[in-house]
């Protein structure tokens, strides 16, 4: 028996930093490899994966090493609102405003800079007309955007930085209005990190969110796409592995053990994903400490399974359903009655009294809210993984 349980060390939610991060060492020295490699070579990243997979906790993690690596970081998570040119550009300048801040503030500390380092960081005779001039045919936004991040990577390149990062989390949100007049965004955006790089300064993007951040870039100017080193963060895998490695290490100097049985079952319950593997830990940590025992086992598994998934789909999964209108709930709820994957929209429509035209407006509509992700035409994936098990269960309920 274990003497005094400490706190329970699994840590399922949104963004909640696991005690061990498991199996993103490749990713995470790919990333302090593009950053050392700029500004010769634009560091930019495009890192995309599931729901719940781990990308902002990864996130959370590049800007450590950015700022480990004497970058200037700045991070945040966006939201629909900031779709808009406006939006975005105050957004991004205010960001960028307040790291130069601390950048100046954290000079300070360094002492002085010579015109060498500045030299080497391409700004010895780079003004912001140089890059604004290369933007040409933006718009105002675009121009405002440009200036802000050039202030940022000056005085972060002055107080004696390698440069300024830029993460931005949920970047699936932005995309840009097909018609000329309308809004774009995520363009605007590109353009401006394009415009900086091109002149040779130190500014890197990184953009995370779900699957359809690619296309959406696609869409974007033609260069977006040929911007970014992609990296997709998948499940975890193996035992032993990452997997593992995230389901056992935080169990180490706690006291408690997990028996091997109960791991592999865990194991291959969770596939691999990471808040799966937190959510099922802390289950079976509450277990264990609330009847005093020093192990993991089976037959507690058994006991709290459907306890577990009440959680899980309450926690993880119903949030999606719920905020959507009852068409979109039919429309989804059919999807789970049809063989994936993928999700074909002519799967539904045979199942659905509703028109084509219409089922067609919803499958978007579902899209634009990331419940879904477009692969190709009438061809569909859930963003968060296991959804389709879900829709089976809630049917049920
Ligand atoms: N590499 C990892 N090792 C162990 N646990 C992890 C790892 N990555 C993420 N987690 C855990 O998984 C959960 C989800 O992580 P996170 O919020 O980063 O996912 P996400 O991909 O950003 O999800 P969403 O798309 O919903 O924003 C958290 O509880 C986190 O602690
Ligand atoms: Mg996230």
């Amino acid at each position: 028996m274990s003497a005094t349980p400490g706190k329970n060390p699994y840590r399922p939610g949104a963004a909640t930093v696991p005690l061990h991060l498991a199996g993103r060492d490749v990713q995470i020295k790919r990333f302090r490899k593009l950053l050392a490699g700029a500004p010769e070579l634009p560091a930019n990243l495009r890192l995309t994966g599931l729901r719940g997979v781990g990308k902002s906790v990864l996130l959370r993690e590049l800007e450590s090493v950015a700022n480990a690596s004497g970058w200037v970081a700045a991070r945040r998570q966006l939201e629909p609102r900031h779709n808009t040119e406006d939006e975005l550009c105050a957004l991004l300048a205010a960001v960028a405003s307040a790291a130069g801040r601390r950048a100046s503030r954290l000079g300070a500390l360094k002492g002085a800079v010579t015109d060498a380092w500045v030299a080497t960081r391409g700004l010895l005779n780079v003004t912001i007309e140089d890059v604004t001039f290369s933007l040409a045919g933006g718009g105002q936004a675009e121009t405002t955007l440009a200036e802000a991040l050039f202030d940022a990577v000056e005085t972060a390149v002055r107080s004696g930085h390698e440069g300024f990062v830029l993460l931005l989390d949920e970047a699936q949100v932005l995309h840009d209005d097909t018609d000329r007049g309308g809004e774009h965004p995520l363009s605007m955006l590109v353009a401006a990190v394009n415009a900086l790089q091109e002149s040779g300064l130190p500014i890197a993007l990184v953009l995370c969110g779900l699957p359809t951040l690619r296309a959406h870039l696609q869409k974007a100017r033609t260069y977006s796409e040929r911007m970014f080193r992609a990296e997709t963060i998948g499940e975890l895998e193996g035992n032993p592995g990452a997997a593992r490695d995230a389901f056992v290490e935080p169990l180490r100097s706690t006291g408690i053990t997990a028996d091997e049985a109960l791991i592999a079952r865990v194991l291959e319950e969770v596939e691999g994903y990471p808040f799966f593997i937190q959510l099922w830990g802390a289950e079976l940590w509450d277990a264990a400490t609330s009847l005093g025992f020093d192990r993991f086992t089976e037959q507690m598994l058994d006991a709290i399974e459907g306890q577990i998934y009440e959680r899980l789909d309450e926690e993880f999964y119903a949030g999606r359903v719920e905020t959507l209108t009852p068409s979109e709930q039919d429309v989804l709820m059919l999807s789970g009655q049809c063989p994936y994957p993928p999700l074909r929209t002519s799967d539904i429509r045979a199942r659905s009294d509703k028109s084509d035209g219409n089922i067609n407006v919803l499958m978007g509509r579902l899209t634009e809210q990331g419940v879904i992700y477009r692969i190709q035409k009438g061809q569909y994936a859930y963003t968060a993984p296991k959804f389709a098990e879900y829709l089976r269960r809630r049917a049920q309920a």
